[in-house]
């Protein structure tokens, strides 16, 4: 087998936001996929970096009243703490504000304009007055232009799911300033991805085998459209001042790269660096080798199916016209849903890294989940908390982990830590003679399938292998041959041999389970385990030091706690990774962990009330120890505990079967509910739709016979009859707090 050299990467994060569980299964692919090329011997070079740049990033930073750099800077040291937390092995992670990140984007954008591929037009944006800024649109807010609702985005309406343009919004503000946006036109600087010389490109290099999934390749067909009737557009890769990022090389600091440009030059930028870092160590990689066309190098991407555009389209045709080599392969993955669902806040499933890892439950059980679940397209994989617990347990636990629990007491304490001869040592003797060569025999077809990332397949063919040596050791019975002092050789030579095919077992999971492999190889006084290693046994007369237990049980109660301490009832949160539904359910992708498919932007920046909570740990405010409340008064800080929102009946229908109950969509502004409310005998459902309520917010969701009811809205009720919903008044808007 020839020596592969492959310069691999996973999608950037932006840094403005935490990794959360929908993240790590791109990363945790990515490192399981590292991982198993360099058992194999191969030359790898995984590098990542934070994705720094953009409106987002740079109005956060505003609103905590810091520096971008210190925003970044900041964000980057809890990431590089949640990747190694996870064990996710770069060799270099870095940023994209980095001058070798500049350096290439001048350059790639050079050649473009050499080569006749950059184009300039004026282009009509919103802007804000106040602010001075032209604005995406997703800072743009406004009423329905179908059904009036208030308080809509630009892009479609949550209340009667209408699509539109951002200019159809009635009555426009601006989310920065609160401002009425204007129309301003300004100079834009366009890649041409319509010329025929790119479309031809892409044309070849999105089909062409390998380059990309089949799934994957066929969408680019839809997307590039018929030949002769091309649907590319050119792209837009500038943004005015001011914006975090890049300045356009000649336009005095007026016009930036748009940070979707200079994101993936962001690859080329920290492996850069990490070949000058090693350069430092005296280790000699070529730059070019890597990321100039012809040098026999391999060049890899680990995506979510979300930022396929920009990497099988945009990226390859700057690459190709600027001189560089092209992308040898782009891996997509799908989306993360959490019990069946998209995560959600308010459900405790959007969960991050950190908490993760604060609630005490062990990261490897997450690569083990996620390798269990993982394969080559671009289907979504499901995170079933149940399920997690009952795989871990049982396959970890019980079938790997047991065959060593069950045998490996005995060598320490009956045969000073002395491994014997094996069941098999010759040939045709013992009772087994077959398994440790059938488990060798399973390593071509394990390799092939962590080659291909199927990862779900290579896990099951493991655990098969597992419940045969499982099946060899409950037959043997050691614990009883240990009672037979005649038994002695043979309890020596079974337990030697389960041990062997422990090690065997150990070395196939070690890409999913580098720390517990590691532990094993203290464990068993071995080198690390390589890929060839499968050929060798532990020789007899090796000597191990004794076993202390390898991995601890989930418990239920574990995932249970680490749901609520990700529960938030607010519309919104400091975590909130962004995307316009950030603050509440949001499909995860690899890195951006958006808004879902459609999400092509970067995020959104936090919410008010992170921002609130970050100006207040900006400024040093602190808060005051509750005074103690007179008996049967509260004081003011526990009823601040009380979460009221101002939210707009989306929907209301009767509950077939409940005499007094209205079942209600809220909408909080960033998220919907569902509450049952007992106000039949006062409303038709009809009439309450469009009408803005008062609803307590961080209420514990109540499981009725209808349905969960999140939350409670308020109304008032006397001694005579009627009931009368609370509305504020004119102006107030859903997810506004009421105190
Ligand atoms: O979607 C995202 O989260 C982007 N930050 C991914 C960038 S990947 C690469 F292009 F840098
Ligand atoms: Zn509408």
């Amino acid at each position: 087998m020839s020596r592969r050299r492959i310069l691999v990467t996973s999608a950037l994060p932006y840094a403005n936001g935490s990794i959360h569980l929908g993240h790590l299964v791109e990363y945790i692919q990515t490192d399981i996929w590292v991982r198993f090329q360099r058992m194999q011997g191969h030359e790898i070079h995984y590098v990542g970096a934070d994705d720094t740049h953009g409106t987002p990033i740079m109005l956060r930073a505003e609103s905590e009243g810091i520096t971008p750099e210190a925003l970044i800077e900041r964000v980057w040291h809890e990431h590089k703490s949640d990747f190694d937390a996870f064990g996710i092995g770069f060799d270099n992670y870095y940023t994209t504000n980095s001058p070798e990140n500049r350096a290439y984007c001048e350059e790639i954008y050079g050649s473009l304009q050499a080569a006749g591929l950059i184009a300039r037009r004026p282009v009509e944006q919103f802007f804000d007055p106040v602010r001075e800024m032209f604005l995406p649109d997703r800072y743009i807010k406004g009423e329905c232009p179908k059904c009036g609702a208030k308080d809509q985005y630009g892009d479609s309406c949550e209340v009667c799911g209408a699509t539109y343009a951002p200019t159809d919004l009635v009555n426009p503000y601006s989310t920065v300033s609160g401002a009425a946006p204007v129309r301003r036109e300004s100079e834009h600087f366009f890649f041409r991805l319509s010329d025929p010389r790119c479309e031809g490109f892409l044309r070849n290099y999105t089909q062409q085998a390998g380059h990309l999934q089949p799934e994957a390749a066929n969408k680019m067909l839809e997307w590039l459209g018929a030949p002769g009737d091309s649907k590319l557009a050119d792209w837009d890769i500038s943004r005015d001042a001011p914006y975090f990022g890049f300045p356009i090389p000649g336009t005095l600091g007026a016009k930036f790269f748009y940070v979707w440009l200079d994101a993936p030059v962001g690859y080329f930028g920290s492996f850069a660096n990490h070949v000058d870092r090693r350069a430092a160590d005296g280790i000699a990689i070529d730059r070019d080798h890597f990321l100039k066309p012809g040098h026999g190098t391999e060049l890899i991407h680990f995506i979510g199916k979300d930022i396929l555009y920009f990497h099988a389209l945009f990226w390859p045709a700057m690459l190709e016209h600027a001189g560089y080599r092209t992308p040898t392969q782009v891996f997509a993955h799908g989306f993360l849903t959490v019990n069946g669902e998209k995560m959600s806040k308010s459900r405790g499933t959007f969960v991050t890294a950190a908490s993760y890892i604060e609630q005490g439950l062990n990261p490897e059980w997450l690569r083990y989940y996620y390798a269990a679940k993982l394969n080559a397209t671009m289907e979504d994989i499901d995170l079933n908390l149940t399920d997690f617990c009952a795989r871990v347990n049982s396959d970890l636990v019980g079938k790997y982990v047991n065959i060593a629990s069950r045998c490996a007491g005995f060598i320490g304490k009956r045969f000073d830590g002395r491994i014997g001869a094996m069941a098999h040592a010759a040939p045709g003797a013992g009772t087994q003679p077959s398994l440790l060569e059938d488990m060798r025999a399973a390593q071509a077809s394990i390799a092939s399938l962590y080659d291909a990332r199927e990862f779900g397949k290579a896990m099951r063919e493991v655990m098969a292998l597992a419940d045969r040596a499982n099946q060899y050791v409950d037959h043997e019975k050691p614990w009883e041959l240990a009672k037979q002092p005649d038994q002695e050789a043979r309890l020596h030579e079974v337990c030697s041999t389960a041990l062997n095919l422990f090690r065997l077992l150990t070395l196939y999971l070690k890409p999913v389970l580098p720390k517990l492999a590691h532990e094993v190889e203290a464990f068993l006084s071995i080198p690390p385990l390589v890929w060839g290693d499968a050929a060798s046994i532990l020789a007899p007369g090796h000597v191990i030091h004794p076993y202390r237990h390898l991995m601890q049980r989930v418990d239920v109660k574990m995932t249970d706690a680490l749901v609520a301490a990700n529960r938030q009832s607010l519309p919104g949160s400091s975590q909130a990774p962004a995307g316009k539904t950030g603050a509440g359910a949001a499909t995860a992708t690899g890195a951006g962990a958006g808004a879902g498919a459609a999400r092509a932007m970067p995020p959104e920046a936090a919410s008010a009330e992170a921002e609130t909570n970050a100006k207040a740990k900006a400024t040093g405010a602190k808060s005051t120890p509750p005074a103690a409340a007179a008996p049967g008064t509260l004081t003011i800080d526990e009823f601040a505990r009380v979460d009221l929102r101002i939210a707009r009946i989306a929907n209301a229908e009767k509950v077939d079967g409940a005499d007094k109950l209205v079942k209600i969509t809220l909408d909080l502004g960033t998220e919907q509910r569902t509450v049952f409310a007992g106000i039949k005998s006062a409303y038709a459902p009809e009439s309450l739709v469009g009408r803005l309520t008062v609803v307590v917010a961080n209420l514990a969701p109540r499981k009725m016979k209808f349905g969960v009811s999140e939350g409670m809205v308020l109304a008032a009720s006397g001694d005579g009859p009627g009931i009368f919903l609370l509305s504020p008044d004119d102006g107030a808007l859903p997810g506004m707090k009421v105190k």
